[in-house]
């Protein structure tokens, strides 16, 4: 078993173990991948400040989210087809959230369906809803969400038209793979996770196989969310959606302090600031340049989490220290499922808890409450130097 000190050692596993379409998908952002390089490269503009001769006995990462208690405020992020990563990926990572102590939520364009998650899992887990026309099938979709003892829904309002990844147009993207020449030579180089996923019957969208209408292909991402997906979602609708669900409501995808605002007249009981991992508008500022106009137009009215870019435990520290309660990782716990199953999601979390911990007690603190902006040091114009 080779040695794992960090994110990259679990991503270059990943890579030589699972097929490149499903490599692809996750590694990829839309059009020139700008934004989806520069939600990483930003953070390293970002300095932290080292205090030295503080008490840093007795430390911890505990927090909460949304009032639920976690070992750290780092949440598994939604991420479609990760049951295609590993087999029965949606459930494998949810269980290492659920051992480790940090929310999961679970993509609408999951492999493994809401009850199959709730029935191999025993903590309420988070589910990401998509919004799609048909109103039978939206309304359905909470139900089976509270069926499934969901804890929040997180609703995502940054995709209602799909932003294009050449590679996926490319390898021909579906679940399950289409066989082709390419895909089967590429296949045939990975049969550890082949053999895995004969195993298991979870390879379709089991929350749309079956259940969703009018939609020609269902096996191909792209053309259900171009077939089922709301173009005219607006916020009125998303008001509609915290009243059919009644709980608690997270807004997944704001970029804009006024868009924040709008979410939070919504209903949202949090908003999370991302640009979808670069993967919708290319050319759109990274999410971290994003954070603190959002923080400071809605922070003292809802929580403010933060996703688009974190790769290791010092990200997390400095999105809190821009005023992020919370923070997610959605390619980071993918390169450790895909690498080792449940085993390297659980191994990509105590990376990023060991990195988070270690460096706020080198920033002269034991909880992480009591980061702030004083802990870094920031570019000027970094968060509002844009015209
Ligand atoms: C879906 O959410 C995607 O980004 O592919």
């Amino acid at each position: 078993m080779p040695v794992i000190t960090n994110i990259e050692d679990l991503k270059r596993i990943y890579q030589r173990r699972v097929p490149r379409m499903f490599y692809d998908y996750a590694e990829s952002g839309s059009w020139t991948e700008q934004t989806f390089r520069e939600n990483s490269s930003d953070f390293s503009l970002i300095r932290l400040r080292q205090r030295v001769a503080r008490d840093m006995a007795g430390r911890t990462t505990a927090s909460t989210m949304l009032g639920e208690e976690v070992a750290m405020p780092v949440g598994l992020a939604p991420v479609g087809l990760t049951g295609m990563q590993s087999a029965d990926g949606e459930i494998k990572a949810a269980r290492a959230a659920e051992k480790f102590g940090v929310p999961f939520c679970l993509s609408t364009m999951s492999i493994c369906s809401i009850e199959d998650v709730a029935k191999h899992t025993s903590k309420p887990f988070w589910f990401q809803v998509y919004t799609l026309k048909d109103d039978e099938f939206m309304q359905a979709l909470f139900e089976r969400a509270r069926a499934a003892n969901c804890s929040a829904i997180v609703i995502t309002v940054d995709l209602q038209v799909m932003g294009q990844r050449h590679k996926d147009i490319k390898n021909g993207l579906s679940a399950p793979p289409k066989l082709t020449a390419k895909s089967v030579a590429n296949m045939m180089t990975k049969i550890p996770w082949g053999l895995e996923m004969l195993g298991t019957k979870r390879r379709f969208f089991g929350n749309i196989v079956g259940h969703a209408k009018g939609v020609t292909d269902p096996s191909s991402l792209s053309t259900w969310t171009a077939e089922a997906f709301d173009p005219s979602l607006d916020w009125d609708r998303i008001a509609t959606f915290k009243r059919w669900w009644g709980g608690k409501m997270i807004v997944k995808g704001i970029m804009e302090a006024d868009d924040a605002k709008r979410a939070v007249d919504a209903g949202a009981d949090a908003v999370i600031v991302s640009n979808h991992g670069g993967r919708q508008l290319d050319g759109a500022i990274s999410a971290i340049r994003a954070l603190e106009p959002v923080v400071a137009a809605v922070g003292d009215q809802t929580e403010v989490h933060f996703d688009s870019g974190i790769r290791s435990g010092q990200d997390v520290l400095k999105a809190l220290a821009l005023g992020a309660r919370a923070a997610y990782v959605g390619r980071a716990f993918v390169y450790g499922l895909g690498a080792m199953g449940q085993a390297g999601v659980t191994r990509a979390l105590e990376v990023i808890q060991k990195e988070l911990e270690t460096s706020m007690a080198l920033c002269g603190e034991k909880r992480l409450s009591d980061i702030t902006r004083d802990h870094v040091l920031v570019p000027k114009g970094f968060s509002d130097g844009w015209d």
